[in-house]
């Protein structure tokens, strides 16, 4: 995997920042006073809204515009593959169901990537941004840059939590859309949870991912995810000194993404099967 050069690794969070910040500015701007569902996909609660597709379109011609000879993937069929080595992964809304329902977590995420997308373990996150734009959180990062968040006018450095065990830590996790894949994951949380802080299911990856970065969760994992929901908060999470991890030890990916403290993450391993 070619790993660009630092000048652009900073032009590319850059254009991430940009674009998320747009679509985000569009799924609140333009969102029809009776948001419906416009179809759904693994399952019945597994929903997308015109606005899921609009911020896609969005986020798809910006990315053009800037950068033509790059690849992009997005979650509602963006697909176009590029010659650059660059390529862009796109959640148009992580956290669909909550901007449903108008709980004020959801966020745009679009990453930067090389490596194949399509092949678990294949590729590598090098810069992105993830924009709730509910609360005007901005987070973002590129490889060798750190990782910020910005509210308006202020900027911090992220940094880990310092929880060390699992004991003390604020567990993030999330379920997927299909009912048998959801009792397994609730039996996993069951098992968890006396040995634990607390659980927390914010249904977004890509802020779960965020907040451990920014020390508002411990810890986090899940099975199940794709390259869009997790690939931007996996780098902001991993530019702030978290660990993240997948199965076995190796890099995060659909069967296993979990994030915190290495040693928080050795307790955590076992007990969820990792
Ligand atoms: C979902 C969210 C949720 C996670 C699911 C994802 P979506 O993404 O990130 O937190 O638990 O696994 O599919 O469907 O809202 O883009």
């Amino acid at each position: 995997m070619q790993i660009p050069d630092p000048t652009t690794l900073a032009d590319l969070e850059a254009l991430a920042v940009r674009v998320a910040t747009e679509c985000g500015r569009l799924i609140t701007d333009e969102r029809p006073t009776a948001l419906g569902v416009h179809h759904t996909k693994s399952s019945a609660v597994d929903v997308v809204t015109i606005m899921d597709q609009r911020s896609e379109e969005l986020a798809s011609r910006l990315l053009h515009e800037a950068r033509p000879q790059d690849g992009a993937y997005g979650e509602e069929g963006l697909a176009t593959t590029g010659t650059s080595g660059v390529s862009w992964v796109v959640d148009p809304i992580d956290g669909t169901v909550n901007y449903l329902y108008e709980l004020p977590a959801y966020a745009v995420s679009v990453a930067a990537v090389v490596g194949d997308v399509a092949v678990e373990g294949a590729w590598r996150p090098v810069a992105g941004a993830v924009v709730n734009p509910a609360t005007g959180e901005v987070f973002s990062a590129h490889l060798g840059g750190g990782a910020h968040k910005r509210v308006g006018d202020d900027v911090v450095a992220l940094q880990a939590s310092p929880a060390d065990t699992l004991a003390m830590s604020l567990v993030g996790t999330g379920f997927g859309y299909d009912a048998d894949v959801r009792r397994a994951q609730g039996a996993v949380v069951a098992a968890l949870l006396p040995q634990c802080r607390d659980i927390r299911r914010l249904g977004s990856a890509a802020l779960d991912l965020c907040h451990v970065a920014d020390g508002q969760m411990d810890a986090y994992y899940e099975r199940g995810l794709h390259p869009w929901d997790m690939a931007a908060g996996w780098l902001v999470a991993a530019e702030a000194g978290v660990e993240v991890r997948g199965q076995g030890g190796g890099p995060a990916g659909a069967t296993l993404t979990m994030a915190g403290a290495a040693s928080v993450l050795d307790e955590l391993t076992p007990l969820i099967g990792g």
